[in-house]
């Protein structure tokens, strides 16, 4: 069976070239999810490092889901989780009573951790499927281990935090992919050994993107920094409106621990940092200004509501370089279409040019 079947076999309700929205931690929950898997793609709830609203989120994209047309014998949302901090033994009756679709893991501690959320998940529910979003060749290879359903491949653009040091994703999807097909030469269709299907994400934001990502070998994509404006993402009018002002976003966001540090977000590995909108925070950090002061200033700027962001302001500014084509705010529906109809549309007409012999 080939990947796009396989997709449509475990995800019944998607259409394809499948678009995911990414399970953004505090952004990304019910009501998105909800209605991207409506549209066709496959929404998850950013559940990151704390679970303490995981059930009532849950609850809520049962009852957003009760009137939908999709028929699933699993709940037809996914939830991500920040396995380092995530907390296994309260996840795992929740994934046994709501049995989402899938559940995406990122940045374990141990490869140890990782087989543990991995086998009692599988063992929770054994249809959820398991995805696993990694950054780098040598992470595809270590997650092969537990035998991932699907490969999440993180490219360098990508907003929210990731590898501190990677590849964008023209050159790291295929060179993970195809090292991730030799490791698994032969296998039987729908055993486990069987290579996972690939997603790529990192610096996708519309039709001509995601296009060009599927030409690398990927089944869907992922988005992220899109999604931020959106009428569903949890954020307020301040960060929302710096997503739609940013532009030139090689040039305007930057990766860096500084923003972690003002927002006191610890236990992210050295291995990691985040990408961000530079602003009034970083570039001081960068001419000398100490934490203590930095940290000072940025709780200040958290009483002032929405001024707090922009070029001036203090407030982290989560959003990868793709941040210069986000233009409007859009239903989180609206742009899973829109991607997906747009993609299918600019792989049409290269195909026309091509058999026209154009080139
Ligand atoms: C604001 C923001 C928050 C994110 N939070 C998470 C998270 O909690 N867990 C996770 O696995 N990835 C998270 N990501 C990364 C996404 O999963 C994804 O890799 C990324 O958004 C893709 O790149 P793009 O932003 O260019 O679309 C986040 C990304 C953004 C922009």
């Amino acid at each position: 069976m080939d990947d796009i079947k396989r997709l449509k076999v475990h995800y019944p309700w998607i259409q394809t070239p499948l678009i995911v929205s990414a399970p953004m931690r505090l952004i990304a929950l019910a009501d998105m999810a909800v209605e991207v898997s409506k549209a066709g793609g496959l929404g998850f709830i950013g559940s990151g490092t704390n679970q303490t609203n995981l059930a009532s989120d849950l609850q809520s994209a049962q009852s957003l889901l009760r009137d939908s047309d999709i028929h699933s014998s699993t709940l037809p949302i996914g939830i991500g989780f920040i396995n380092w901090g995530a907390h296994l033994s309260t996840t795992i009756p929740l994934i046994q009573q709501y049995k989402p679709c899938a559940v995406w893991f990122f940045a374990p501690s141990t490869p140890a951790s990782l087989q543990a959320w991995t086998e009692q998940t599988r063992h929770a529910s054994p249809d959820t499927k398991i995805w696993i979003q990694i950054g780098s060749v040598a992470e595809a290879k270590d997650a092969l281990a537990v035998h991932p359903d699907v490969l999440v491949i993180q490219g360098t653009d990508a907003g929210g935090h990731g590898l501190a040091q990677g590849a964008g994703i023209t050159s790291l999807v295929p060179e993970v992919i195809d090292t991730v097909r030799t490791m698994c030469p032969n296998a039987k269709p729908g055993s486990l050994a069987q290579a996972p299907i690939f997603l790529a994400a990192g610096g996708i934001a519309e039709s001509r993107g995601a296009a060009a990502a599927l030409c690398l070998g990927v089944s869907g994509v992922v988005m992220g920094t899109r999604f931020l404006a959106s009428n569903e993402a949890n954020i307020t009018r301040g960060y929302r409106d710096e997503i739609i002002r940013a532009a030139d976003g090689g040039q305007t966001t930057v990766r860096t621990k500084v923003y972690d540090i003002l927002r006191g977000t610890t236990g992210w590995a050295e291995s990691h940092n985040a990408r961000g909108v530079v602003n009034r925070s970083f570039v001081d950090a960068q001419g000398g200004l100490s934490e203590t002061d930095n940290k000072r200033l940025y709780k200040v700027e958290e009483g002032k509501g929405d001024v707090g962001w922009g070029v001036e302001g203090r407030m982290t500014t989560y959003a990868g370089s793709v941040v210069g084509l986000v233009k409007e705010v859009r239903a989180s529906a609206d742009i899973v279409i829109e991607v997906r109809e747009g993609a299918r549309e600019v792989l049409r007409s290269l195909a026309e040019h091509v058999d026209k012999s154009r080139w």
